[in-house]
């Protein structure tokens, strides 16, 4: 269902000035089955963001094939894509949230967008805010949030609409234990109904506490696939 095949990326999009191909990653190799969990790890600056960002179609490969939920990604149009991003759940890094729309606004989104009906809409927007214990900033803007308040939010966003596979970068970097622990088990709960999760972290308490094989990324190359 995932399946990158030798590929390279490039912001630069060609060669450096020094003439060395720009290459953030390179010679990236891996597969992930149909509902599969995969640890994405690496020290900061080895290319996880990246890796990421590839997988939610922000970016295509420079070099290489990528397969994401069977569409070879470095082929298809741009309506294709747009289809397929709507089957990915992604929790970004820094948030992403709309600052102008309410907490609910925001979770609801990816169900509005699949044209689900309101009455469905607010009950199981409501579930997944008492889920991530925020039933009660419902109408709040996330500005006024705390990052940990934010974090959730987006976790929410993310999980809402049962996307086929849930891309989360460094999801508990503002979150207590307990909501770590909280968030670990809704990701679980999802990987077992089916939804394909990868995780990038550089927490290694979390990682030994969820056993699930590991894609490690040096330095743009990916070291270890296990
Ligand atoms: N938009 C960008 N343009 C140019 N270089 C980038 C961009 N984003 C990341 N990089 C570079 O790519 C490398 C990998 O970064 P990143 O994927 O963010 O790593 P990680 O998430 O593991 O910390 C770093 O050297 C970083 O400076
Ligand atoms: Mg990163």
């Amino acid at each position: 269902m995932i399946r990158f095949h030798e590929v390279g990326l490039s912001y630069t999009d060609g060669v450096e000035s020094d003439g060395r191909a720009g290459l953030v990653l390179r010679d990236i190799s891996f597969t992930v089955p149909s509902g599969g969990f995969r640890w994405l790890l690496g020290p900061s600056g080895a290319g996880k963001t990246s890796l990421l960002r590839l997988l939610t179609l922000a970016v295509r490969p420079s070099q290489g094939e990528a397969v994401v939920l069977g569409q070879p990604i470095h082929l298809a149009s741009r309506h294709a894509l747009a289809l397929l991003r709507r089957r990915i759940g992604v929790v970004f890094q820094d948030f992403r949230l709309l600052g102008h729309l309410s907490v609910f606004d925001n979770v609801a989104l990816p169900l509005r967008l699949d044209g689900r009906p309101e009455g469905q809409i607010r009950a199981d927007v409501a579930e997944m805010l008492r889920w991530v214990g925020l039933a009660e900033r419902m109408a709040a803007l996330p500005p006024t949030l705390s990052g940990g308040e934010q974090q959730r939010v987006a976790i929410a966003r993310a999980v809402i609409n049962r996307p086929a596979l849930i891309l989360a970068d460094e999801p508990t970097g503002n979150l207590d234990e307990a909501q770590a622990e909280r968030l670990m088990q809704l990701l679980i709960e999802m990987n077992r109904l089916g939804t394909s999760v990868i995780v990038a972290t550089h927490q290694t308490g979390l990682v030994e506490r969820y056993a699930a094989p590991a894609l490690r990324l040096e330095r743009g190359r990916l070291v270890g696939d296990g």
